[in-house]
This record gives structure tokens, C-alpha cells and sequence, in this order.
């Protein structure tokens, strides 16, 4: 069954999302942009944010091409700046660019951990950095140190982020070395960011799928377990904004069964992840 976001305007005038080219990122423009919302789209790839320009040009908000580089905190900085000189700063932001480089240990190499934790950590902390900046010092003043009523709190007045992990990050799986190692520190590093940000009207979320069928998974040769559409996806995360939950997860039954997997001893967990995987 489709989840129903409603045809309300959703709370946020502008976003930024990255990743926004193809997969996740794309359709949750695409949803944004249906409902009023002005987009700024980034990837590297300038082809495919120019063909959502044209795509998303009738609908009822914008699609605005950023391109740039995650791993690039210069440009990033850069493009701030520029967004700063045109009073422009997204109201929600949303941090899903990512890769995947399955390999076993036979071909482990720094260099390739190297450049997959360059975009999905290092990445994602180049774009939180000008982003909580803005948000905690805006009008030149340190937020934290106002006070807020509890709808402010509770609503993200200054600000809201949502930082795209994984279920990969809850425990260790076959060939996912070094994209497991990246998504679990994003999930420690949410974490921590949700505790300090308590009480500054920055509004912090988690986002963990399961399989999304995209260009990302179409190169997996296994059978993806409650793989789910890109655009149903979109949607559960649009829910899962609006709320107030930290972590957003789906397809649900899937992910809690990894919940579960969490508390298992070691023994028991690796026993059942070779079986589950056929290793
Ligand atoms: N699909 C799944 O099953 C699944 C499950 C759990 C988590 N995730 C996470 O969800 C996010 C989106 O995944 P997806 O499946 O939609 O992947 P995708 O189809 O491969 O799309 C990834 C997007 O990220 C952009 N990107 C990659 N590297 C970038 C960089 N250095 N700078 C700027 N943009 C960059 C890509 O554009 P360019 O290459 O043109 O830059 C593309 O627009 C990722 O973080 C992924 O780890 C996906």
C-alpha cells in the first residue's frame, strides 16, 4: 500500500538535497518539488540534475541545480557563500549522497576505503559544516543560547537536517567493510549531534533504509529481501520528517528484524548473517 503524505504544503519552503541526481535523492525531489517546494538538487553529475530542471519545471515548486562535489569542502564553502550574498539558506536539508564499493578482504585497500568514506562520511560532515553553522549562528549569534518555546523546539525553527545512513551501519555485513564502517559512523555521529543539538531549535533526523531499488542496487547480483520503490521511499521519509521521530526507517518489518539481529552475541550473529547470505 502507498503512504499517503496528503496534499497539503509540507512546513518547508526551500530544501537542499544531495544526492539529488538519480535514485533516493531524485524522487524525494521530485515529491518536494510536487509540493511547492524549491529545491536546490546537488550531484556531480550536471546532465542528470539539468534533465530534473526540465522534468520538474511545471510542477508547482522548483528544481534548482547546484552541482558540486561533496568531497569538495571548498566549493561547498564556496557555494554557501554565494548562497549567503542572495539571502538564500534552505530551511531543510537533506544529506543523501552516497556510493557503494562491495569488496571482499582479498581485495581490501586503503585507497578504496579512502575514496568510499571521502563522499559517505567525510562527505556528509563537509555539508553539515557550513549547514549547522548557519543554523546555530545565524543574525551572528550562538542560538544555543536562546531560549525557545517547546513548539519551536519540537519543529526545527532554525533549521532541519536529515542525514541519509543505512541499516549497513547497524552491524557488520559481508562485503560491506568499508561502507558499513561509513554508515555506522554516521549513525554514531547523528546521535551525538542530536544530543548536543537539544534545545537550539535545529531539528537533527536519521535516516536508515533497507533495499531501495536504484542505480545504487541495481549492481547487487543477490536477491534484495523487502526491496522497496525509490518513490515509495521518498515518501516514507517525507513522513518520517513531518514527525517527530530521530531515526526514519524502512521497509519497517525488515529493519527491526535487524534491530533484533543488534542484540545478538557474536556467535549467534555470525552464524546466521553466513547462512542469510549464503558465505
Ligand atoms: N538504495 C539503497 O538500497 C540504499 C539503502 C540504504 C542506504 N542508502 C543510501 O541512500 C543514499 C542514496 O542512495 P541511492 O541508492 O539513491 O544511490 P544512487 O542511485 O547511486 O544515487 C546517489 C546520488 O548521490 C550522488 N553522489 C555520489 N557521490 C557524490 C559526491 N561525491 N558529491 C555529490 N553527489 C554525489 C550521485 O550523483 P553523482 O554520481 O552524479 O555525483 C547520485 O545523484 C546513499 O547515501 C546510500 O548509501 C541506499
Amino acid at each position: 500500500m502507498k503512504t499517503n503524505i496528503g496534499s497539503a504544503n509540507l512546513p518547508w519552503k526551500s530544501a537542499w538535497i544531495t544526492g539529488a541526481g538519480r535514485g533516493i535523492g531524485a524522487e524525494l525531489s521530485r515529491l518536494l518539488c510536487r509540493h511547492g517546494v524549491t529545491v536546490y538538487g546537488s550531484a556531480r553529475s550536471t546532465e542528470q540534475l539539468a534533465q530534473l530542471q526540465q522534468e520538474l519545471a511545471s510542477s508547482s515548486g522548483a528544481f534548482i541545480p547546484v552541482p558540486v562535489d561533496i568531497g569538495d569542502l571548498d566549493r561547498l564553502q564556496q557555494q554557501f557563500k554565494r548562497w549567503d550574498q542572495q539571502g538564500i539558506m534552505p530551511e531543510l536539508v537533506v544529506l543523501n549522497a552516497g556510493t557503494h564499493d562491495a569488496f571482499l578482504a582479498s581485495d581490501f585497500s586503503a585507497q578504496r576505503c579512502k575514496a568510499l568514506l571521502d563522499i559517505n562520511l567525510q562527505g556528509t560532515i563537509n555539508c553539515l559544516d557550513p549547514v549547522l553553522y548557519r543554523y546555530l549562528h545565524r543574525d551572528g549569534e550562538n542560538n544555543i543560547a536562546k531560549r525557545l518555546t517547546v513548539e519551536q523546539e519540537v519543529s526545527g525553527s532554525r533549521g532541519h537536517i536529515a542525514v541519509v545512513a543505512s541499516v549497513a551501519g547497524y552491524r557488520g555485513l559481508p562485503t560491506a567493510a568499508a561502507y558499513g564502517a561509513g554508515k555506522a559512523a554516521l549513525i554514531n555521529l547523528c546521535e551525538a549531534l542530536r544530543l548536543d543539538l537539544q534545545g537550539s531549535g535545529v531539528k537533527l533526523q536519521l535516516i536508515n533504509p533497507g533495499f531501495v531499488r536504484t542505480p545504487l542496487t541495481e549492481q547487487n547480483d543477490f536477491v534484495m529481501p523487502a526491496l522497496m520503490e525509490a518513490d515509495e521511499a521518498a515518501r516514507r521519509i517525507v513522513k518520517g520528517l513531518l514527525s517527530q521521530r530521530f531515526e526514519i526507517v524502512f521497509p519497517r518489518r525488515f529493519v527491526y528484524l535487524l534491530k533484533l539481529f543488534r542484540l545478538l552475541p557474536y556467535g549467534c550473529y555470525f552464524s546466521l548473517i553466513k547462512r542469510i547470505t549464503g558465505g
